[in-house]
């Protein structure tokens, strides 16, 4: 636990009434969240009869829509949810490690699963969605959902750390361990191929899930180093910093002597965090939103780096991103341009209706308590012209520049930003039900709850909300001091199929213009298998996005012979795998 300090307490308390409507409502909700997230964990849960000792149910609802499967990105994140609370907690406490265990058990049996998506080698943890025994859910799906074995990484390498600072190092390293390197291995291997998003809808890439991965890899990186695998680590850390690269810069910064770097993630004209690049929608979405609260890291400042929570582009998006339900939801009118509104997952929702979730609006207040403890930790915040329309919203006067702790507009700020974050957190409270059970969704017209009942990740929402309100702030995970590499190289994988007859003793090679390709030194050119004869084959990894030359050419024991010309050209695709079928000239 660390409280906001007092100087801001105490300037903030001259213009707020103590306690505001959100303490008072968290302190209400915690503990039915707590009961509902519990209620839908088997094998005890009093909503999940019939769920596996650790499944976690996504809702009991089981008609429109029917929700009585577990999703791996729900669960990973519910767990989360747990494991911080017993590490804050500071442990030991006997009922939440063996939940935390059952969770564990579970989770190592589904990997294993044989799925629609694939087995445990061949993409099978990509699986978005499985029934409630851990059999496979064999219907029609957006499938693979690449975030999922992520955040199932970042849910055990937490817990894995946790358990040895108590010295439990042999339960991490027999059974932990071998969970989390399926994941990342899957993870490291496939980063870079498109995936359906979190949503379910859209396949595509995916900022949310990139934003993962990249956490995923870069602490699995770091854990590596402790069971001593040493080789593991350097190459999740290889993988990560390109998929830093990826986050960044899109296209190939290395290769190319022009302008061809594209960014593709930030949308610099309007301020925000694009979740889809290339998908026929503004981009506006929560995704972005839950991206930042998911990769927050107490100790990486407000690094845009990373789109720490404090970070000028995190706040710049979340103010795009609010703004875009000012007027879509009936809910929110009448509400002032710069207070809290209902949020939902992205303005051009249509699903159940297209209303706002609670699990969004609580991350937006989520993102703006870890921005302010971070603030408060540093002793200072920066306004840039980035960011400078997010805090116009408390100040219209506001310019550009670092404000310290000693000043006025520090103080104001700190109050005012609290405060909005503050109204998040009541708007959801004033459409939770006397009760307080959380839904999916709560209707853009009246504000009664829609979709599925009883939802765990709204639950786990709220839980870690408060906890951000309170101050608490989750483990770090090695977020500090990265900056993108210099060279940035998207790693593309390319097929290379030749038509080629060949007599006793010739090989076809195949050479180009990037260093992968040789450089066109037919000494070291690729050597291609012949199993298919008389189609010769190499699969190479190229850099994405970038105009290559290529030739094959037959080499025999004395001589080296080339393909006519001219030399081939492709450009290679911008993300995940191509194949080039050609014929011998
Ligand atoms: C639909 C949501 O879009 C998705 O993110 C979630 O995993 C499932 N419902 C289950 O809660
Ligand atoms: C030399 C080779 O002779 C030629 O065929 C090839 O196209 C070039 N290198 C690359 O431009």
């Amino acid at each position: 636990m660390r409280p906001l300090s007092t100087s801001v307490l105490n300037s903030c308390a001259l213009t707020l009434q103590q306690p505001t409507i959100a303490d008072t409502y968290a302190a209400k909700e915690l503990p039915i969240a707590q009961a509902g997230l519990l209620a839908n964990i088997g094998p005890d849960g009093a909503k999940s009869s019939g769920a596996y000792p650790g499944v976690v149910i996504a809702s009991p609802s089981t008609s429109n829509p029917d929700y009585l499967y577990t999703w791996t990105r729900d669960s990973s994140l519910v767990f989360k949810a747990l494991v911080d609370q017993l590490i804050a907690g500071g442990g030991p406490a006997g009922s939440m490690s063996s939940l935390i265990d059952m969770f564990v058990t579970a989770e190592a049996s589904i990997q294993q699963v044989p799925n629609p998506s694939g087995n445990i080698t061949t993409g099978g943890l990509g699986e978005p969605k499985f029934m409630i025994n851990k059999t496979a859910f064999t219907a029609a799906w957006g499938r693979p959902q690449r975030d999922g074995p992520a955040l199932r990484v970042t849910t055990l390498l937490t817990y894995a750390k946790w358990l040895l600072q108590q010295n439990n190092t042999s339960y991490v390293t027999s059974t932990l361990w071998p969970i989390i390197q399926l994941d990342l291995d899957y993870v490291a291997s496939g980063w870079n191929l498109s995936t359906y998003d979190l949503w379910e809808e859209v396949y595509a890439l995916s900022f949310f899930t990139s934003a993962v991965q990249h956490r995923a890899l870069r602490e699995g990186s770091i854990l590596a180093m402790t069971p001593g695998h040493s080789d593991l680590s350097n190459s999740y850390s290889l993988q990560a910093d390109r998929l830093l690269c990826f986050l960044q810069v899109r296209g190939n910064v290395a290769h190319l002597s022009d302008s061809h770097v594209r960014q593709s993630f930030w949308n610099s004209t309007s301020g925000y965090i694009v979740a889809n690049p290339g998908v026929q929608r503004s981009g506006i979405d929560a995704n972005t939103i839950l991206a930042s609260i998911h990769t927050f890291d107490v100790d990486a400042s407000c690094d845009a780096t990373t789109y720490q929570p404090c970070s000028d582009k995190a706040l710049a998006n979340l103010k795009v991103y609010v703004d875009s339900f000012r007027s879509m939801y009936t809910i929110n009118s009448g509400i002032l341009e710069n207070g809290a509104v209902a949020t939902g997952r992205y303005p051009e929702d249509v699903y159940q209706g297209g209303n706002p979730w609670y699990l969004t609006t609580f991350a937006v207040a989520e993102q703006l308590y870890d921005a302010l403890v971070v603030w408060d930790k540093q002793g200072y915040l920066s306004v840039t012209d980035i960011s400078l329309d997010f805090f116009r919203m408390f100040d219209m006067s506001i310019s550009t520049g670092t404000y310290t702790t000693s000043s006025s507009v520090y103080g104001t700020l700190m109050c005012a930003i609290r405060s909005f974050a503050d109204e998040f957190v009541a708007i959801n409270a004033n459409y939770t039900p006397s009760d307080g059970s959380l839904a999916e969704q709560y209707s853009r017209t009246n504000g009664t709850p829609v979709s599925a009942v009883d939802l765990t990740w709204s639950y786990a929402s709220a839980l870690t909300a408060f906890a951000a309100l309170e101050g608490q702030t989750p483990v770090t995970w090695g977020a500090q001091g990265l900056s993108v590499p210099s060279m940035c190289y998207i790693p593309v994988s390319v097929t290379f199929n030749v038509d080629a007859m060949t007599v006793f003793g010739e090989n076809i090679y195949l050479t180009g213009s990037v260093p992968a390709l040789s450089n066109w030194d037919p000494s070291t050119a690729i050597p291609m298998s012949s199993v298919n004869y008389p189609i010769w084959s190499t699969t190479v990894s190229l850099p994405a996005d970038t105009p290559i030359l290529y030739k094959y050419i037959r080499k025999d024991a004395n001589s080296v012979m080339w393909e006519s010309d001219p030399n081939n050209a492709f450009t290679t695709v911008e993300s995940g795998s191509q194949t080039l079928d050609d014929v011998w000239r």
